[in-house]
């Protein structure tokens, strides 16, 4: 049985169990065929057709968590939104991606990008080993060129990117998915400022952080299991906030972006007309937001 490191890589693997239960609905909004593919490897057994994924840890395919069930929802409105603006900015011309913290994305195998397109994912070693291990298990193959990149995305981006062939004189498109949170809010001003230094002009970010922090009495604690309590208080003992003490265009704008869309997961499923979890659809509910910006010129 493969291993998932712990921590905030567990988190990674929860993504892409949110992930592999959208694949087995009857009408999938998306299609991540590698997702099963992680959550059979840590749970040792892929389910026969039908049959519910396995559960881990907070992780249940048989919609009894109310907690599990926010967490979906979260992951899998904003798959969506990230999914429409890689093919967006690759449809545009970009032949550059960086995925910062790309844990379990699969974005290399599942959108048909082009062969000309090269993703970089980023992420740390021991994250990208199990990625490496099950991919090649399953004989999944990336529709464009894919570089995985072991390095630690607050601890200098620039030598490694140059090294594994990224070229800052032409437009990038940054997916900072699932990352910001987990940065207090200064590291994050320092990962930005780095990744504003490798975007020429016309590079793009699409990326996130929440409207506001955490309560307990968001998810109705008292009410929650002791499985979900301890992957509750693992989540959101792992986040730092990142840059929420700014609206996102504001903060883009600090540092030479011009904010295009900005919205959040609640908003996107309301436009979709989707059920929204009263965790993430009550009124005063904690919510959130997903953005995208443009490179301005200095
Ligand atoms: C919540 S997961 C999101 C993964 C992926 N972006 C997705 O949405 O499916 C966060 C990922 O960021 C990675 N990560 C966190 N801090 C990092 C750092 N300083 N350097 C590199 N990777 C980091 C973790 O290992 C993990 O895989």
């Amino acid at each position: 049985m493969s291993v998932i490191p712990a921590g905030v890589g567990w988190t990674a693997l929860l993504t892409a169990y949110g992930r592999a239960q959208e694949a087995l609905e009857a009408e999938p909004r998306f299609a991540d065929a590698c997702a099963a593919d992680f959550v059979a490897a840590v749970a040792g057994a892929r389910p026969a057709g039908g049959d519910p994924l396995p559960r881990l840890g907070p992780a249940r395919d048989d919609g009894s968590s109310v907690l599990w069930e926010s967490f979906r929802f979260c992951f899998t409105q904003r798959t969506l939104f990230y999914d429409r603006h890689v093919l967006r900015a690759v449809a545009a011309g970009c032949r550059q991606v960086v995925v910062l913290g790309a844990g379990l994305d699969c974005r290399a195998f599942r959108l048909g990008l082009p062969a000309d397109v090269t993703v970089f994912e980023v992420d740390r070693a021991a994250v990208l080993d199990f990625k490496h291990e099950v991919l090649a298990k399953n004989g999944r193959v990336p529709t464009c060129r894919r570089v995985a990149l072991a390095a630690d995305v607050t601890g200098g981006l620039s030598g490694p990117l140059a090294a594994a062939g990224l070229d800052p004189a032409k437009p990038v498109l940054w997916v900072v998915e699932g990352l910001l949170m987990y940065f207090t809010a200064d590291v994050a001003d320092r990962v930005l400022t780095e990744v504003t230094s490798l975007s020429a002009p016309g590079s793009l970010i699409v990326s996130e952080y929440f409207v506001r922090s955490w309560e307990n009495e968001d998810v109705g604690y008292d009410a929650l299991d002791e499985q979900e309590k301890a992957a509750w208080h693992l989540l959101v003992g792992a986040f730092e906030y990142g840059p929420m003490d700014h609206k996102p265009g504001d903060w883009l704008a600090s540092h030479h972006w011009t904010p295009d869309e900005v919205t959040t997961v609640a908003e996107e499923a309301r436009e979709e007309g989707r059920a929204i979890p009263d965790v993430f659809g009550r009124p005063g509910a904690n919510d959130l937001w997903l953005f995208t910006g443009t490179r301005v010129a200095d």
